[in-house]
């Protein structure tokens, strides 16, 4: 794991959109695999401003969607289909036959989990996974339990989950108790990996996913297995950390000085 620790969360934030925009620029048709949750918007906004100031162009990108409530249509105001148009495919130019996210209301959502799999399989894989993580240690939709071989299938969102999204539901209307979601193993076959998180309430689960044990009650920890992974933290998020010191020291500020 690579650890970079930036003193501000938009430093952290446009660390992450940068290796994004990297990875477009030198391969404009490789497949990025995409998150949703309140961390990932002001990546979105960077990427946004980067199409428009005309340094990175989307048209030629694949991409693949983490997660989607179950029930929910595309049109729902907090789908997640709503959530990608909203801040990040309405204003720019990717090509909207191959963004690919659940269908959280296929007629049959276990099938459409397995079909979701096997396009990503039939897309070579993902070449770069933008991930954030649950304040329980989710990552994509994987709550604790989630095995470390999973596929693309259905899970059942825990009680925290289902709270601490409650805020994009309108009064009234709860998170739905179910959604698609990526499974572990799908993420770690991606080729590169970069996840971004910043503030406190993060800083409990950012410690075990780097310094825990492997454990599926913390899905994260599956990170520590995968070769070419980059966890790109603010000073919040990274105050639990033991080694925060060394993390610091192996790239101060977050910089990737080269060895000499
Ligand atoms: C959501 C998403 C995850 C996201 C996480 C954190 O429920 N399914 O992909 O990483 O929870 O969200 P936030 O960035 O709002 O803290």
């Amino acid at each position: 794991m690579k650890i970079l620790i930036f003193d501000t969360s938009e430093m952290a934030t446009s660390r992450a959109a940068q290796q994004i925009i990297d990875r477009v620029a030198a391969h404009p048709d490789c497949v990025l695999g995409l998150a949703t949750g309140g961390t990932m918007p002001p990546v979105y906004r960077h990427l946004t401003n980067a199409h428009l100031a005309g340094s990175v162009d989307f048209a030629s990108v694949t991409t693949f969607n983490l997660d989607e409530y179950v029930g929910l249509t595309p049109d729902h105001p907090c789908s997640y289909h709503h959530f990608m148009a909203q801040e990040l495919f309405d204003a720019t130019d990717f090509d909207r036959s191959q963004t690919h996210i659940p269908m959280g209301n296929a007629p049959d959502p276990e099938a459409e989990a397995k079909r979701y799999d096997a396009k990503i399989q039939a897309a070579g894989a993902i070449d770069l996974q933008l991930l954030g993580i649950g304040t329980n240690g989710h990552i994509g939709f994987n709550e604790p339990t989630s095995s470390f071989g999973s596929r693309t299938r259905i899970k059942t969102l825990t009680k925290a989950t289902r709270s601490a999204n409650q805020r994009y539901f309108s009064d009234g209307e709860e998170p739905p108790r179910y959604a698609i979601t990526v499974g572990i193993q799908t993420i770690l076959e991606s080729r590169d990996i970069v996840l971004l998180a910043t503030g406190e309430s993060k800083a409990p689960a950012v410690a075990t996913m780097i310094e825990g044990a492997l454990s599926a009650s913390c899905p994260a920890t599956a990170l520590q297995l995968h070769p070419a992974t980059t966890i790109i933290l603010d000073q919040d998020a990274a105050s639990q950390l033991k080694l925060r010191e060394y993390y610091f020291q192996v790239h101060p500020n977050g910089q990737e000085t080269p060895i000499v």
